[in-house]
């Protein structure tokens, strides 16, 4: 049984991490960012009404997110645990995370993974980062490209890079992140339930820094 969320700045490698961890421990990855990108894709309300703020790399409102949440958390596949990767991003989603926890009992078993890389790192990785919109695949141009420079390796659909991953909205994302999110840092930090890894490290160390960590 593993209830995990994972924090750290935009391009820390949350989604990398998140993918492998998942797989390893059996348990859905709950990526905030993916539902949201998802809803925008299909052109659904909530879609319609977040994606400006999206482009903008500002942060979606706490009541859509609270309902995003408790509704994905109360699916059977969460019984056994959960991995949730964007979530909770301020100090009132980390309060209402509390919340739902405590309400389903298993507070107590929440472990949060702290993934810490340097701001220069992440506007490098950033703006080199392709995703696949089918199956959700990850790359970099530099550190990890796929096989053809366009197409996913899984599924060779036609990679794309996110609208939010301009040099720009990266900027902006980050100021959100120091401002708004590492707060929620120190939060878990008080509660004694947190783990900081080094996120410079290539993916499979820092994999394998987090499972050293967590047993
Ligand atoms: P979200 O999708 O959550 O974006 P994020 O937190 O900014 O994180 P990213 O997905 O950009 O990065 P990541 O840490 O997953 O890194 P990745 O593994 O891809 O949120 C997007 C937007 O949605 C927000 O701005 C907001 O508007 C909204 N939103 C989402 N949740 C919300 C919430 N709770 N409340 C309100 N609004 C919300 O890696 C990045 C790149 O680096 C890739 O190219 C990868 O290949 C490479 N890489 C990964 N690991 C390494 C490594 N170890 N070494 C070198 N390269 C690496």
């Amino acid at each position: 049984m593993r209830f995990l969320v994972l924090l750290g700045p935009p391009g820390a490698g949350k989604g990398t991490q998140a993918k492998m961890l998942s797989e390893k421990f059996a348990i859905p990855h709950i990526s905030t960012g993916d539902i949201l990108r998802e809803a925008v894709r299909k052109e659904s309300p909530l879609g319609k009404e977040v994606k400006d703020v999206i482009k903008r790399g500002e942060l979606v409102s706490d009541d859509l997110l609270e309902k995003i949440i408790e509704e994905r958390l109360s699916q059977k596949d969460c019984r056994d645990g959960f991995l949730l990767d964007g979530y909770p991003r301020n100090l009132n989603q980390a309060k209402t995370l509390e919340r739902i926890l405590e309400k389903k009992d298993i507070l107590d078993k929440l472990v949060s993974l702290n993934i810490e890389v340097p701001d220069g790192e992440i506007v490098k990785r950033l703006s080199q980062r392709r995703s696949c919109p089918q199956c959700g695949m990850v790359y970099n141009l530099l550190t990890n490209p796929p096989k053809n420079d366009s197409q996913c390796d899984n599924c060779k659909t036609n990679l794309i890079q996110r609208e939010d991953d301009r040099e720009e909205t990266i900027k902006e994302r980050l100021n959100v992140y120091h401002k708004t999110t590492s707060p929620v840092i120190d939060f878990y930090k008080n509660k004694g339930n947190l783990i900081n890894v080094d996120g410079t490290k290539n993916p499979s160390e820092v994999l394998r820094m987090i499972e050293e960590k967590l047993n």
